[in-house]
């Protein structure tokens, strides 16, 4: 076996990638004013720039999408000009980045939108509290949105797209995974709506889809990821058929040429453990042609070994690069890796963002 499959090189369509390991997408909640990126974003996304990609944490791309506090937006010009900051340093240490694309649906709470509901697919509560502005609430029963709100979110995405493209970053990722908003429509637990676009699998795809394809309007097919979680049961979240409704939605990804699909399926780690009878993807290699990203719970040994089976073209690591800003060459040595510390994940200045130590 070679030991490092990690670090070949990669072309990710005609993007070269200098290693096959790709930072995910992590909300760390410390943009200043505005939800505006600031330097010390700019020092932690540089200090990982060895990686062969990094998706940004999740940026709205209005301010209904939001649902923590302190993620950055990508719907202001102030924002557009904070993240052009973040890529023009990344690409100056050589390194690529994705921003991902992100509304929160219904797991928000009015206290983060001015004191309007939470929108959804459907009226159905997720049945969970959640951190606000003013501490711990119950997130409350969202409204379903009308057929041309639907349409204006596309539009939002689209712009978000655009100003994507203005920050300078190297392509985008739609979120589509862990219970938000696209993730809503697609499954029947979060989706009751009896329009077009909910009921079928093919009507509930409907509003993803049209994401999808206003961000490949923007971007063309191949600087477009797309990440789903087909497993995810927190966030109120559940399906009838969660691998119809999973290879329906491939095989639209698939017909349109996305550049990748980041599929969580855990191994191991914060996610837990997915049943390997239930793994979709063997299935999704199958039907996908694009390069496929497996995440959760990875390290140097699995991370080789998914790729070195051929199930996975490149693999993301989340934790493990929150806490190890130059976690290729630590592979590459096979050296130690820093211990994360949770109290500092989604809250904080410099501690625990941009003062995990490099190896001397
Ligand atoms: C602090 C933190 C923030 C996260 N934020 C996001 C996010 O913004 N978008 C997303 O798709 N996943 C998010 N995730 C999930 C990670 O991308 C990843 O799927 C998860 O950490 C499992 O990978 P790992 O075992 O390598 O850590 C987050 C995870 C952590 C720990």
């Amino acid at each position: 076996m070679n030991p490092i499959s990690l670090l070949f090189p990669y072309k990710l369509g005609a993007l070269p990638l200098r290693n096959r390991m790709v930072m995910a997408p992590m909300t760390r909640c410390r943009a200043g004013e505005g939800n505006v990126p600031g330097p010390l974003t700019v020092t932690y996304y540089t200090q990982r720039a060895t990686a062969g990609l990094i998706v940004s944490e999740g940026s709205q791309v209005s301010p209904q999408g939001v649902g923590f506090s302190r993620t950055p937006g990508i719907h202001s010009a102030e924002q557009v000009a904070g993240w052009k900051k973040v890529t023009a340093a990344v690409h100056q240490a050589g390194g690529r980045i994705f921003l991902q694309l992100w509304h929160v649906g219904r797991m928000s709470h009015p206290d983060y939108l001015g004191g309007e509901l939470p929108v959804a697919p459907s009226a159905v509560p997720v049945g969970e509290e959640m951190h606000t502005l003013l501490g711990k609430k119950m997130i409350p029963t969202p409204r379903a949105l009308t057929e041309s709100e639907i349409t204006g979110v596309v539009l939002q995405f689209g712009l978000a797209a655009k100003h994507a493209k203005e920050a300078g970053f190297d392509g985008v990722e739609i979120h589509g995974a862990n219970g938000y908003l696209l993730d809503q429509f697609q499954r029947d637990g979060s989706n009751r709506r009896t329009d077009a676009y909910g009921g079928s699998r093919e009507n509930r795809m409907r509003f993803p889809l049209e994401v999808v394809d206003a961000v490949v309007d923007v971007w063309g097919p191949a600087r477009v990821g797309y990440r789903i979680t087909p497993h995810f049961s927190v966030h109120g979240m559940s399906d009838s058929d969660t691998a119809g409704t999973f290879s329906g939605l491939v095989t639209e990804l698939d017909q349109r040429g996305i550049g990748y699909i980041h599929l969580i399926e855990a191994i191991g780690g914060r996610m837990g453990v997915t049943d390997p009878d239930a793994r979709l993807a063997p299935m999704i290699r199958s039907k996908y042609n694009g390069t496929l990203i497996l995440n959760g719970g990875y390290g140097r040994e699995s991370g080789n070994e998914v790729i070195e089976s051929g199930l996975a073209d490149l693999v993301s690591f989340g934790v493990p690069y929150l806490a190890n800003p130059d976690l290729p060459e630590r592979f590459e040595r096979n050296a130690p890796l820093n211990q994360e510390d949770i109290s500092t994940f989604y809250a904080g200045e410099e501690k625990g963002y941009t003062d995990y130590p490099a190896l001397s």
